[in-house]
């Protein structure tokens, strides 16, 4: 049983509130050495603002932080690291134009006897870390020219190198690929076993029982549940999460198909540079009126590049026939896609899906300004009108439609991107990673969203690496592993088993 000498860090009473947002209304927290703590809870709960504020981010309004034993208060993000409080924000964090080693290091570069940067050293400390993570990529390499997913793993790979005695990790495999997770728990159990101290978000489940010793449940800014995860079962996770009976699991009801609304025949994009000659390779698809068809692959498939093909974003380099409703269609921009009725939600948030500085409203309605103009400028009543169902419909956690969409949580953010393509009165839905960082019972209702819009008879394509919720989503499964199509099964077909067996480039490389 863990002590209380173990306890390293400790917040008592913590309070912040931002314009109209009581964020944290008196929050305690505490880790141990060599334990990992999993903080859960809704979108919205206080989760990131309670990070943000043990690691520098912002001060609080009231209450204490002690390391040790000892108060301490940070004035901005570099006293806490220098304390030892190392964080991978939700959100990355890293600056594109610089190396991996530049970002890795920013702000502690190891210095020559003459004050210059050390860019030997520099190459070769981040050489190690990068070994330890797994991650093949040279230390000069340019940020912006990774994946996302290597890009989180700079990040953690920044958190481990400055040797923190506490970490946080806040989603941290949320656009991780199968390896990376399973580097990453490897990672997190040798700093366990050093006496570092983990706090942990996730909205993924199935995670806890790898990584997770203490479990503390956050509702609408307070702690409403600590203990060990061995007391807990997640159907009392999620009642504490959500204040009240967890709702019957989701059942997705009979498809009633109609005419093909969508088909793709030999849909080709070649690869930029290095890497796969090609990203996508002679994919074919139809869909009907009233159908889901789940796209099942690991990250690298081709699952993304598929959708932004088929949503006219490659026109110069991508080849390929695609009809809508019977009629050959020949799209030069996303523009002339959405014309067509199409609309995709994108999984990159910050790439693809919002401008930060705008608001909740303007997001929501920018891809639908036909709706809320007014003498060719946008009308912020019509547009509020206009948006306000969808928001309520996606039950989007903000203090108003005027909120910047930047100080939203993460799940909230993503929220607004499915109401943004909603609003789009879209026949043809293609959804990249719907529920990413979606808390588990707003993910039922989005569930059941695409279920109410299928019935609806629009078509819709949901991309997910989530094998669960392809199974639990589509009429028709379609798998991709390298850029092909390998395989694609009715619903009543489409065991884990087949599925991911299609998906995976060579089992017995993955399970030796
Ligand atoms: N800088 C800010 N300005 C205004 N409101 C903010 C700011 N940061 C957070 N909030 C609000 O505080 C509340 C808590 O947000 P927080 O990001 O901590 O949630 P979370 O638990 O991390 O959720 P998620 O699971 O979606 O990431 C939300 O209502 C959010 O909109
Ligand atoms: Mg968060």
């Amino acid at each position: 049983m863990p002590t209380a000498s173990d306890i390293v860090l400790e917040a008592a009473g913590i309070e912040k509130s931002f314009p109209g947002v009581r964020a944290l209304d008196g929050v305690a927290l505490r880790v141990r050495a060599g334990r990992l703590v999993a903080l859960l809870g809704e979108n919205g709960a206080g989760k990131s603002t309670l990070m943000n504020i043990l690691s520098g981010v912002y001060p609080p309004d009231a209450g204490t932080i002690r390391l040790d034993g000892r108060e301490v208060r940070f004035a901005n993000p570099r006293e806490a690291q220098a304390l030892g409080i190392g964080i991978v924000h939700q959100e990355l964090n890293l600056v594109r134009y610089l190396s991996v080693a530049e970002n890795i290091f920013l702000g502690r570069e190891p210095l020559t006897v003459t004050g210059l940067i050390d860019y030997r050293k520099l190459h070769a400390d981040t050489a190690a870390v990068l070994k330890r993570l797994d991650l093949a990529v040279a230390p000069g390499t340019l940020v912006a020219d990774l994946r996302v997913g290597q890009q989180q793993v700079v990040e953690i790979a920044r958190a481990v190198s400055a040797e923190a005695r506490v970490l946080i990790l806040d989603e941290p495999t949320s656009s991780l690929s199968a390896h990376e997770v399973e580097v990453l728990f490897g990672v997190i159990a040798e700093l366990k076993s050093r006496g570092v101290a983990i706090i942990y978000i996730t909205h993924k489940f199935e995670e806890l029982a790898r990584v997770c010793d203490d479990v503390t449940i956050m509702r609408d800014g307070r702690v409403v549940g600590e203990a060990l995860l061995t007391e807990l079962t997640r159907d009392a996770i999620v009642r504490q999460m959500a204040g009240r009976e967890a709702k019957e699991v989701f059942q997705k009801s009979p498809a009633v198909l109609g005419s093909e609304i969508l088909r793709a025949d030999e849909i080709t994009l070649p690869g930029e540079g290095a890497g796969r000659p090609f990203l996508v390779e002679k994919v074919s698809l139809s869909l009907r009126r009233g159908e889901v068809l789940g796209v099942f692959g690991l990250v690298g498939a081709g699952r993304t590049e598929l959708l932004e093909t088929l949503f006219g974003l490659h026109p110069e380099r991508s080849t390929g026939r695609v009809s809508v409703n019977g009629q050959a269609v020949n799209f030069t921009s996303p523009r002339d896609a959405i014309a067509a009725g199409l609309a995709l939600a994108p999984e990159d948030r910050k790439r693809d899906g919002l401008v930060l500085p705008m608001s909740v409203a303007a997001n929501a309605s920018l891809a639908s300004l036909d709706r809320t103009l007014r003498g060719g400028l946008v009308s912020e009543s019509r547009e509020a009108a206009y948006i306000t169902p969808y928001i309520e419909r996606f039950r989007v956690k903000t203090p108003s439609l005027h909120q910047l969409i930047v100080n939203l949580s993460g799940g909230n953010q993503q929220k607004v991107i499915l109401a943004k393509w909603l609003a789009t009165s879209p026949k043809i839905l293609l959804l990249d990673e719907p529920t990413r960082g979606i808390d588990v019972n707003a993910k039922r209702e989005i569930y059941a969203f695409i279920d109410e819009l299928a019935r609806a008879g629009l078509g819709l394509v949901v991309v997910s690496s989530e094998l669960p919720e392809i199974l639990a989503l589509s009429d028709r499964v379609m798998v991709l592993c390298e850029g092909r199509k390998t395989a694609e099964f009715s619903r009543a077909d489409a065991t884990p088993e087949r599925v991911l067996h299609a998906a995976l480039p060579d089992l017995a490389a993955i399970v030796s």
